[in-house]
């Protein structure tokens, strides 16, 4: 297995056989789990907005949450690449702004790489990160942070027309110096299309199989997160019912006085 991923390592995949592996965490306990199974990089995603604070966007979380996430995960990984989501307010307002905020996610959080949502509008920025010494993965697609200007859920860029622009946004991002791109819930044919056409690993997540990795929220693939079930996301575990379970029967054995027993107690 390969001591240390980075973006070396990420970067030449795109030639090979290799697909690439992500998955979310936000705590140390978790991490510790993906890292030990190989996962190839850990994307410390804006998404704890939904799976961790219960809000209903992603739009609330704020840059203290995300440093906080971050430096969680990074106690728990050795091999793994990290990478740290702006959050939505983080990177909007300047190009200043943006660097400011990722060099925050780095210093503090410990993340190697930020990911920022956007096309040919943040190309400046991921411009100026990259020259930095701050790798960027792009996002494009469905971009979670941008959900009230779309106003629905529904799959991006199914149109000629859009699917024409995210594939300019995508060689934007590219020119910019992105090291990866992230395509969420596009057509399949359009994600090959991107592939085929960029020299950077696409990541997808409900965009068909012919990306260079596949990402998933770890609490949607656990089957731990309740609340939504795309029809991209696949259950691996059934978690929410196995804690259930647990706890009903933590509650039953302290009603019934069987827990503690004697070898549990001092
Ligand atoms: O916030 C997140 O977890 C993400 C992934 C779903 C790509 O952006």
């Amino acid at each position: 297995m390969i001591k240390k991923v980075t973006t070396r390592t990420i970067r030449g995949w795109k030639s090979g056989d290799h697909k690439i592996s992500v998955l979310t965490a936000y705590d140390a306990t978790f991490a510790k789990l993906l890292d030990g199974a190989g996962v190839d990089i850990i994307l410390v995603g804006d998404s704890a907005g939904n799976v961790i604070s219960g809000y209903e966007t992603t739009i609330p979380v704020t840059m203290d949450q995300m440093v906080t996430y971050i430096a969680n995960v990074k106690r728990g990984i050795s091999r793994t690449f990290l990478v740290g989501d702006l959050p939505f307010g983080s990177y909007q307002s300047s190009i200043e702004q943006g660097v400011d905020n990722a060099v925050r996610l780095m210093k503090e959080g410990g993340a190697e790489a930020v990911k920022l949502e956007g096309g040919i509008r943040v190309a400046p920025l991921v411009e100026q990160l990259t020259d930095s010494g701050i790798p960027v993965m792009g996002h494009l697609g469905f971009t979670p942070q941008s959900v009230n200007q779309f106003g629905s859920y529904r799959t991006r860029a199914t149109s000629e027309e859009a699917a024409d622009k995210l594939l300019k946004d995508a060689k934007a991002l590219e020119d910019a110096g992105a090291f990866a791109l992230v395509l969420e819930k596009i057509p399949a044919n359009l994600a090959k299309v991107v592939t085929d056409t960029v020299g950077i690993p696409t990541i997808g997540i409900g965009a068909g199989v012919h990306c260079d990795g596949q990402v998933l929220v770890l609490y949607d693939m656990l089957g731990l997160y309740e609340d939504i079930n795309p029809r991209f996301v696949r259950h691996y575990a059934e978690l929410a019912g196995t804690v259930r379970d647990a706890v009903t029967k933590y509650i039953e054995d302290i009603q019934s006085g069987s827990f503690p027993s004697d070898e549990e107690s001092y």
